[in-house]
């Protein structure tokens, strides 16, 4: 199960992803917000991020304006590694190397058929782990013990 949810500079962004995800039969879960709402990005974050560390869903993706506040605020939120994208290498290597559970975009800044191409490769590509892969995720993981 994919997560997905943004805040409204995310809106017209998601239905583009969900168009994706319905054609490719990807269960997924919106937790909105929806046309015509106001909603902050850290709430958004929040309600996503927690059914990422729940368990209730794999993988989820955040769109808000330019990406970058709902991937500032999925990060507060112990067990998530977020990743605020807009090119091809960084979200492939975010799952590569940095085990990366969430994907962020801005809706402002990525087009829709690029956005496309960043959430297929973050969900079918696997990390890498290994032995300095795995030590270096520990160690982003042991920050939120500090
Ligand atoms: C909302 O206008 C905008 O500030 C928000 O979507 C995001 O870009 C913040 O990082």
């Amino acid at each position: 199960m994919i997560g997905i949810g943004n805040d409204h500079a995310g809106v017209e962004l998601k239905k583009e992803i969900i168009r994706y995800f319905e054609e490719n039969g990807i269960a997924y879960t919106d937790y909105g917000c929806y046309e015509g709402e106001k909603c902050d990005y850290p709430d958004a974050a929040k309600t996503v991020c927690e059914k990422v560390v729940d368990g209730t869903c794999e993988r989820a993706i955040l769109i808000c304006g330019t990406g970058v506040g709902i991937s500032i605020s999925a990060n507060k939120i112990h067990g998530i590694r977020a990743a605020c994208c807009s090119d091809y290498y960084s979200a492939k290597y975010t799952r590569l190397h940095n085990d990366a559970n969430v994907l962020c975009m801005g809706g402002r800044v990525v087009g829709a058929g690029l956005a496309v191409e960043l959430v297929n490769v973050f969900l079918n590509t696997e990390f890498e782990g290994g032995g300095r892969h795995s030590a270096r995720v520990a160690k982003i993981m042991a920050l939120e013990e500090d």
